[in-house]
């Protein structure tokens, strides 16, 4: 398989510009990030993912083992800018990803239109204070979008804000309105990325899909990721008796207390680990070792 031809803006935002964009972030519920591809590399990209496109009988995707699944989370000027969403601690969490979309729309498909709607309802935020989320939606577009590519459209402000609905709350008619003041219509934004930038979203605002227009096969690739305090410094294998918890957990509660977000390896998983391992060993590795967890 093709190495992924997108490639990175090494180069990292100045503090001043990881300031406004956060800010702008915290302010809007949306912000996107210039430029963290070389834009000359984006259409061979999009090319390589239609040539590993599959079906997977429900939708059009692409394999979840191939690298093009996962190369754009390691953007390095969206990974500087990621932490600073989700956190007001000094000593920065790491983001961690928890989930990864991918949307792929054959020409003229519109089976997957959401309509306005918040991903998550806010957490606890009575007043203007603000609160940090507690996951972060990382995307790409990979082109220039306007009206006519099918936008995201976001109404700023509505992760903080829970008086404002997008919908008349008598008939569900999908328009944007000021509650009481039907007339107004509230200011609702689409996000006009270029193919070289990314966009962190708040996932409380209120946002919607629309409908693409232009020609082509839309691709939205999304990246969710949470924060982990690391005040502990290290990363560790966890105790044997934890790993059996884990492992034998009889629900979502106590799978997730002891494991994390993700279900312990199956056989499937192992066998795929074990491979990669053996991989790494045979190109002289070093197979990295982290520690046991001090028990
Ligand atoms: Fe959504």
């Amino acid at each position: 398989m093709d190495k992924p031809a997108i490639e990175f803006v090494e180069e990292l935002y100045s503090k001043e510009e990881i300031e406004k964009m956060v800010t702008q972030f915290q302010e809007k519920g949306y912000v996107i990030l210039p430029d963290v591809f070389k834009r000359e590399t984006v259409d061979p990209f999009v090319k390589q993912l239609e040539e590993i496109m599959i079906f997977d009988g429900l939708k059009n995707t692409i394999p979840h083992n191939s690298p093009h699944y996962i190369h754009c989370a390691y953007t390095p000027r969206a990974r500087q800018v990621l932490p600073y969403t989700l956190s007001h601690l000094n000593s920065k969490p790491y983001p961690c990803l928890n989930t990864t979309i991918i949307i792929i729309q054959k020409d003229g498909d519109t089976s997957y239109i959401p309509e306005w709607h918040k991903d998550h309802s806010p957490e606890g935020m009575p007043g203007k204070e603000y609160y940090y989320p507690s996951t972060v939606f990382l995307a790409f577009y990979f082109e220039d979008m306007t009206d006519e590519h099918g936008p995201t459209l976001t109404i700023p402000g509505t992760h903080r804000d829970l008086s404002i609905y997008p919908v008349d709350k008598n008939s569900y008619a999908d328009v944007a309105v000021i509650p009481d003041n039907d007339d107004k219509k509230l200011p609702v934004e689409a996000i006009h990325c270029r193919k070289q930038d990314a966009v962190l979203l708040d996932q409380r605002i209120w946002h919607r899909g629309t409908a693409r227009k232009a020609p082509g096969t839309r691709y939205i690739f999304v990246y969710g990721a949470y924060p982990i305090a690391h005040f502990y410094g290290t990363v560790t294998h966890m105790p044997e008796s934890q790993l059996h918890a884990w492992i034998h957990a009889k629900n979502m509660k106590d799978r997730v207390f002891f494991g994390g977000y993700f279900a312990p390896p199956d056989r499937e998983a192992l066998k795929a680990m074990e491979k990669e391992l053996d991989e790494l060993e045979k190109a002289g590795g070093p197979v990295r070792e982290f520690l046991r967890a001090a028990y």
